[in-house]
């Protein structure tokens, strides 16, 4: 048993005790699995964020599609999957670069054929980032982080659509992961930045044209997360940031991939063209 207090001192407060087996179930554990027999593609599964949705939503019932650049990464990630959270789960690695167009179509097309369906779930987790002062910045690292982030979203956003637009399918969900730095800019970061926002924009469009075929298209706002794309901050610049990060700590996975279970979820039905910043009050 947990005792909640709420409010300001100690004696005046008002005490909710809560059972710790019902604060599991309002999690999301126990009152029903969220994405029960959904089929679900993640692309950057591999690691970091992506690898934590694809846990977290095959955890909650969906047989997930795990895609990556790098093979061995995916399907490491699709072989620990839970994959006893129902019946006829089933879960699959898919090496895909995203910004190939031709990789992408192949990939949804093996998607379909493996599972006889359209994923009525796609989440854009792909993503890299290649910093250096907008001065000094390389061409070439500019087109690189665009054409992974922005145009691998839009290729991967393209081929699911046309598929679930295809197959009639009902309740779509597409998540796009952005970045906070895309909303305010980031030293050293302008082609990542730039790559960002342009998944804002990328998705509002997209939700507006997909919603009355009842797919929807949201985006996620990651701030500072541990995953391997921040290992290589410098320890004095993480704990810089960790000043200015409201929480003062930085984010979990887990954490950003629980709010793509709430929006891959029909928990959030109504919800579409809007973007969730999962950031611990960082430029909130
Ligand atoms: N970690 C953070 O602090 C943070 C903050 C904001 C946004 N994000 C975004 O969240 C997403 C996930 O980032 P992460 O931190 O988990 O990074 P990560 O490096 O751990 O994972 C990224 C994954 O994308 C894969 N990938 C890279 N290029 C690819 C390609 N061309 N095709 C297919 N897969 C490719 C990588 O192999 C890797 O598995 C990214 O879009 C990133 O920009 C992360």
């Amino acid at each position: 048993m947990n005792v909640i207090s709420i409010g300001g001192s100690a004696r005046m407060l008002s005490k909710i005790f809560v059972n710790k087996n019902s604060v599991r179930k309002m999690a999301g554990g126990g009152v029903g699995l969220q994405l029960a027999g959904r089929l679900a593609l993640v692309t950057g599964g591999g690691s970091g964020i992506g690898r934590s949705i694809c846990e977290v939503f095959a955890r909650n019932g969906a047989s997930v599609v795990v895609a990556d650049i790098s093979v061995d990464n995916a399907s490491q990630v699709a072989n620990n999957l839970a994959t006893d959270s129902g019946p006829d789960i089933k879960h699959h690695s898919c090496s895909v670069d995203v910004g190939d167009s031709n990789a992408v179509k192949q990939m949804v097309k093996e998607t379909m054929s493996l599972y006889g369906r359209a994923p009525c779930i796609a989440v854009n987790s792909a993503g890299i980032t290649k910093d250096s002062f907008m001065v000094s910045m390389e061409e070439s690292s500019f087109d690189e982080v665009i054409r992974v982030n922005l145009k691998g979203t839009f290729l991967v956003t393209q081929a699911i659509s046309v598929a679930m637009l295809e197959q009639g399918v009902e309740r779509g969900s597409i998540i796009n992961l952005g970045s906070i730095s895309g909303k305010v800019g980031n030293i050293g970061q302008c082609n990542y930045a730039a790559s960002k926002a342009g998944v804002e924009g990328l998705t509002k469009s997209a939700a507006k044209e997909l919603a009355l075929h009842g797919i929807r298209c949201n985006a996620v706002l990651p701030g500072f997360i541990k995953t391997p794309m921040t290992e290589t901050v410098p320890e004095k610049v993480v704990s810089m940031m960790k000043k200015m990060i409201p929480a003062g700590r930085m984010g979990e996975p887990s954490e950003v991939a629980e709010a793509c279970l709430f929006l891959a979820s029909d928990q959030s039905g109504y919800i579409t063209g809007t973007t969730i910043e999962v950031t611990g009050g960082l430029f909130a």
